[in-house]
């Protein structure tokens, strides 16, 4: 759905009357000031095919309750396709004088149809309209964010299967700790993100509720259908309690944590990025396309992608924050500070639209230095626990092995040396445990082929990984296309 991306309005109504949807019972028009304060349509347009699906559904169960006989029926459908063509084409556009989305789209239904456009409105109010618009569009543009998730996550795989068995200094608290496989770090950003599509997923199946005929909070009083709606606007079913229904937010809320749990990982991708690409690591080359220049100083070549990714997780955990934060002490049912849900969800779906697609180009065409990976793999004494593993292997109590082990290291920090540099009388000084054949143990390529359990880094157990990673994306990648609200 789309073609209403231009939320621009314009100057005045084609009609020569305001159209609202409320007044006959105040003595004049709105304060300039409260008008201003109030209208949402300048961000709530792009919810104006929803808008416009849950009406035909709407018409449908009006006519199925003898509220519109055949012929007003297939009138106010053919009113409906022709303003959502108008729309689509932007020949039909908010004015200054439509309070929100719901308004201008009557004001449309009334140009077309007079008198008979203002059926519609029986038996529905803007609360269950509202809560159902945001429903459809958040769980279409759920979809969206998948797919570009999809193609984040195939990047990263891409890449790790090129480095199943390339050695790297595996980190805890940013110093090494272990050495481990560039494809399984890699990888190891490739799991959230599977994660995040299963919140997806989740999150819709609990979103697919309609909250249409709860009315303004207390259901109809007119013989409608609900679940008809319901179903034909592809929801599971109806809404328990119509209270609840137009007071619900939870659905904005949890998407927004699902987005801005998004962005935290990507923030934790691009930080990374950031710090492979320094000089100090020189572990990854960005692609020309997918790098930055600096004004000034000629020579330098910055990750700004990754600094995006790593900033607008602000913008994403700001927006779930915010919505929490209205909803809380909010009493049954609709209030108006709900219009407010609205900016942070937009905000969240344009954010992710826009970064992950950037963050996809970067990591597939970015250069791995593998030999640089591999020279640095045994530094900061990396290999240590192999050496506690060996004396653990041959009946040392692992506590009496981190010890000697740890006595080792020291020898080697005082003697600036290597451990697999170090004499056969000094392993013998260090302990009686010890001995030259601990060498075996201290080379990357053994310390990673013994890493053989299920998800451990070693390349059999990364290949592995790998392959079930790119099969749950082709999955994922179907649930992402699947179309959700019918046209
Ligand atoms: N623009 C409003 C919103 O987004 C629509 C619902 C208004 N309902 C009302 N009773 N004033 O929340």
């Amino acid at each position: 759905m789309g073609g209403v991306d231009d939320t621009s309005l314009t100057e005045k109504s084609a009609a020569t009357n305001r159209t609202s949807l409320w007044g006959a019972r105040f003595a004049g028009g709105p304060a300039e000031a409260l008008a201003r304060l109030s209208v949402s349509v300048q961000f709530d347009w792009r919810l104006a095919p929803y808008d416009l699906a849950g009406s035909r559904a709407h018409a449908r169960v009006l006519a199925g309750a003898g509220l519109l006989d055949a012929e007003e029926l297939g009138q106010i459908l053919a009113a409906l396709d022709d303003l959502e063509a108008a729309c689509a084409a932007g020949t039909f556009r908010p004015t200054v004088d439509d309070e929100d989305v719901h308004t201008a789209l009557e004001r449309g239904l009334l140009e077309r149809l007079g008198r008979l456009g203002g059926k519609l409105r029986a038996g529905r109010s803007r609360n269950d309209q509202v809560a159902t618009d945001l429903r459809l569009y958040l769980r279409d543009h759920a979809r969206g964010v998948a797919a570009a998730l999809v193609e984040l996550a195939e990047a990263l795989v891409e890449q790790a299967g090129r480095h199943v068995d390339t050695a790297t200094p595996g980190m805890t608290h940013l110093q090494p700790a272990q050495p481990v496989t560039f494809g399984h770090w890699l990888l190891a950003h490739v799991q959230p993100l599977l994660r995040d599509l299963q919140r997806l997923r989740d999150w819709d199946h609990r979103t697919a509720i309609s909250p249409l005929g709860a009315g303004a909070l207390a259901g109809s009083g007119l013989p409608l259908d609900p679940v008809a709606v319901a179903r034909e606007l592809g929801f599971r079913t109806s809404f328990a309690n119509s209270m609840d229904a137009v007071a619900d937010r939870d659905f904005v809320a949890e998407f927004l944590f699902t987005t801005a749990l998004i962005g935290v990982h990507l923030s934790r991708l691009g930080e990374e990025v950031v710090l492979w690409t320094s000089p100090e690591f020189g572990w990854v080359e960005l692609d020309d396309a997918f790098a930055t220049g600096s004004s000034i100083m000629p020579q330098k070549k910055n990750a700004d992608i990754a600094e995006l990714a790593r900033g607008k997780s602000g913008r994403l955990v700001g927006g779930l924050v915010g919505v929490l934060t209205m909803l809380k002490g909010l009493p049954m049912t609709y209030d108006r500070d709900m219009q407010e849900d609205k900016e942070p969800a937009f905000d969240a779906v344009d954010t992710l639209e826009l970064l992950l697609p950037a963050l996809a180009g970067m990591i597939s065409t970015m250069t791995v230095r593998a030999d640089r990976l591999v020279a640095a793999a045994p530094e900061g004494f990396s290999l240590a626990t192999e050496v506690a593993d060996w004396l653990v292997r041959r009946g040392v109590p692992f506590r009496e092995a981190h010890e000697i082990t740890g006595r080792l290291v020291a020898l080697c920090v005082a003697r600036d040396c290597a451990l697999d540099e170090v004499s056969d009388a000094d392993l013998a000084a260090v302990s009686e445990h010890l001995d030259p054949s601990v060498r075996d143990v201290l080379s990357v390529q053994s310390a990673l082929a013994a890493r053989t359990t299920p998800g451990s880094t070693g390349p059999g157990p990364v290949a592995e990984q790998l392959a079930a990673a790119a099969d749950q994306l082709t999955g994922w990648r179907e649930w992402a296309a699947e179309q959700v609200v019918p046209r």
